[in-house]
């Protein structure tokens, strides 16, 4: 992991597991990297629409990717709190991120729709994986884990719903 630790250069917080303090780190910096891929896998989605509902599809995506960014935020100011570097360059990004890149090319709404739900669900579900065992380190740093995947929850919904499947 890209992560400088600085723990010794400032009074940190105590987590309610100290061994654990790399791992939530870690965690942390995973969890960043799949944002921000999001964010740029929302925006080739937002460039490649097309179809009847292109236009909705389009401004929705935006909404969904300033969510995504400021996640990021979040996430990464949490890992620099406990003293952690987080590392979100292009670079650290494409070496670590788990989002499947999609094609490029013109895809129309329905696809979009769909292969962008199938990639919000698959970080979702990793994260809430994780939620336990986070939570036994650093209920904290829990608690940015459970925003990020209630936000994320709440985006499957809103993307299922236009596919035209009931709530
Ligand atoms: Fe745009």
């Amino acid at each position: 992991m890209a992560m400088e630790s600085v723990a010794n250069s400032v009074q940190l917080p105590p987590l309610d597991n100290p061994n654990e303090r790399a791992a939530v780190g870690e965690e942390l910096q995973l969890m960043l990297q799949d944002l921000i891929d999001l964010s740029l896998v929302g925006k080739q989605l937002h460039w490649s629409v097309f179809g009847a509902s292109a236009r909705g599809v389009h401004l929705f995506l935006d909404e969904l990717v300033e969510e995504w960014s400021e996640l990021a935020d979040v996430v990464a100011e949490r890992a620099v709190t406990l003293g952690f570097v987080p590392d979100g360059q292009s670079s650290a990004v494409a070496a670590g991120s788990r989002v499947e890149p999609v094609v490029v090319r013109s895809l129309a709404d329905h696809v979009v729709v769909w292969e962008l739900g199938r990639r919000v669900a698959a970080v979702a579900e990793r994260i809430r994986a994780r939620l336990g065992s986070i939570g036994g380190a650093d209920l904290v740093t829990q608690d940015v884990l459970i925003r990020v995947v209630g936000t994320l929850e709440k985006q499957q919904w809103l993307l299922r719903v236009q596919l035209g499947e009931k709530a």
